[in-house]
């Protein structure tokens, strides 16, 4: 399938770390990261390998798809992986959202890598006019991911079900741009 036109940057830089567009060489890392009980006790539990695959495979075909995606982050000094983040469509109930999603490997928590994604993330959606607003989800005991996408500005809105189970959906609006606005 060709590349949509790429609406997002292939690269973002997070200062000590920088992002690049999922690629299928990614899969090992992922595959690691996801395999951790740690990373994974917010996200449904720790994946295998196969479930790893089928979840690149989806994400790369998002980006060709729609032109935006999920980064892979990693140091910029030696290229060690620290995780992943990005933007991609979320069917939420009867409404197409775009969401924020991010996940770090546990040693790099605390580093603010979650917020710096999510900020740079949300002023490059807003250039590209992706949408009128972002959203992010997770469950209502991750009080760490919630302080994330407040500190990202986005604000509580509702209670949501999302695979079966209670969610905390956050919005931030975005800026119409002048010549848009009536
Ligand atoms: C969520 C996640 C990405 C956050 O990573 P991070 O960038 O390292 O975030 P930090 O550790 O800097 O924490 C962010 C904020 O939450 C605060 N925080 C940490 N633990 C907290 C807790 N238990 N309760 C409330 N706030 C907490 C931190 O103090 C920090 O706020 P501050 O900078 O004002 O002090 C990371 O924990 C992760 O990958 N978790 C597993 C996957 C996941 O849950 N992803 C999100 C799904 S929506």
């Amino acid at each position: 399938m060709p590349d949509a036109a790429t609406r997002l940057p292939t690269k973002i830089d997070l200062g000590p770390v920088v992002g690049r567009r999922l690629r299928s060489a990614d899969l090992g890392d992922l595959a690691a990261m996801h395999a951790d009980p740690a990373v994974m006790a917010t996200l449904g539990g720790p994946r295998d390998r196969a479930t790893s695959e089928r979840y690149l495979t989806d994400n790369l075909a998002h980006w060709e798809r729609h032109g935006f995606g999920m980064y892979a982050l990693r140091e910029r000094d030696g290229g060690r992986f620290v995780g992943r983040a990005g933007v991609r469509r979320l069917r939420l109930g009867d409404r197409d959202e775009i969401e924020l999603a991010y996940a770090l490997c546990a040693e790099d928590w605390g580093r603010g890598l979650a917020v710096a994604a999510c900020r740079t993330l949300l002023g490059l959606a807003q250039r590209a006019q992706l949408a009128d607003s972002l959203i992010a989800i997770t469950l209502p005991s991750n009080h760490r991911s919630r302080r994330v996408m407040e500190k990202a500005g986005l604000v509580f809105e509702r209670e949501v079900e999302h695979v079966g189970l209670p969610h905390v959906l956050y919005r931030r609006r975005l800026a119409v741009p002048a010549a848009y606005r009536s």
